[in-house]
């Protein structure tokens, strides 16, 4: 399974907080929200992973991350020119997907708790997964539509009459054939390739699941300044009460044995002095 973080975007309702570099890299309480959906792959074990940027950011990346050697897995990077879409990702990142499947995180979802509902989709070897979670402003997202028994009906793209309050998060789980329905799709009046149009064409060949997430798991907006500081106060609560930090790539590495012992002394010594490398220290030593 690849891994594509598509970082990029205007940003422009988060000006000036976007004026230098794209919002991936804002401050969600102590790291930059891009660690996030990195984590998200990395615990989902997906080793091999593309991040997609403006030109401007994908330096910015590079210094953040390398080639990932360091977290035991590979990161690439590539341009997206304008945004013209999410599903224009999957034609920059054609080479780089080659015959795989792909699963794309948008650099700026968060999520939080358990997560089962991602395994489970990992687990699936044909057609699309996409998740289904319910949000008090629906018109703002893709829209997914239930029939009684559950099945998924329509796909909207952020409609003004939403038939459901049940929204598509930025993570899509997909075999080797988006790449070919991608390159079929016909820009939307917006002038992009839509993400929902990909899943509308898997709903209609009859390979889309669509797996509702539940109330206990967090997925967090960061698209508005209000948005932002309630995701950093959301993290910054459960990190004091537990002492232990979310998405903290590093630790991760270690968890998910993509480091040995050697490799994450070796990480922790080259992090300056910090809280954040005294954080590692502390879990070396339990
Ligand atoms: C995009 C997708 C939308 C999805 C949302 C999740 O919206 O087009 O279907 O629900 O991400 O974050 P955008 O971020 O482009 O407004």
């Amino acid at each position: 399974m690849k891994g594509i973080i598509l970082a990029g975007g205007s940003g422009s309702r988060l000006y000036p907080i976007t004026k230098v570099y794209s919002k991936q890299l804002a401050l969600i309480y102590d790291k930059p929200l891009i660690y996030f959906p990195l984590s998200m792959l990395m615990l989902g074990g997906i080793r091999d992973v593309l991040i997609i940027s403006n030109k401007e950011t994908i330096p910015l990346y590079e210094q953040l991350f390398q080639d990932g050697a360091h977290l035991g897995i590979s990161i690439r990077y590539a341009v997206q020119d304008a945004p013209n879409g999410i599903a224009q990702s999957f034609l920059i990142g054609e080479e780089f997907i080659g015959s795989d499947p792909v699963t794309l995180i948008l650099g700026d979802n968060i999520f939080y708790g358990s997560m089962e509902y991602f395994h489970d989709a990992l687990k699936r070897p044909v057609g699309a997964t996409i998740f289904g979670y319910h949000v008090t402003d629906p018109e703002r997202y893709g829209i997914v539509e239930f029939n009684k028994q559950g099945q998924a009906i329509s796909i909207e793209e952020k409609p003004e009459h939403p038939k459901s309050n049940y929204a598509v998060p930025g993570l899509y789980v997909y075999d080797n054939r988006v790449i070919e329905i991608s390159k079929n799709l016909k820009p939307s009046p917006r002038g992009e390739l839509e993400i929902t149009d990909v899943n509308k064409e898997y709903l209609l060949q009859g390979q889309l699941h669509v797996q509702k997430i539940g109330r206990g798991v967090a997925w967090l907006d960061t698209g508005t300044p209000e948005a932002l500081l309630q995701a950093a106060n959301f993290f910054g609560v459960i990190e004091a009460r537990q002492g232990l930090k979310v998405g903290c790539v590093e630790e991760i590495a270690y968890n998910m044995k993509f480091v040995d012992d050697a490799g994450f002394d070796r990480l922790i010594r080259s992090i300056p002095q910090s809280l954040y490398r005294s954080y590692l220290e502390k879990i070396e030593r339990e």
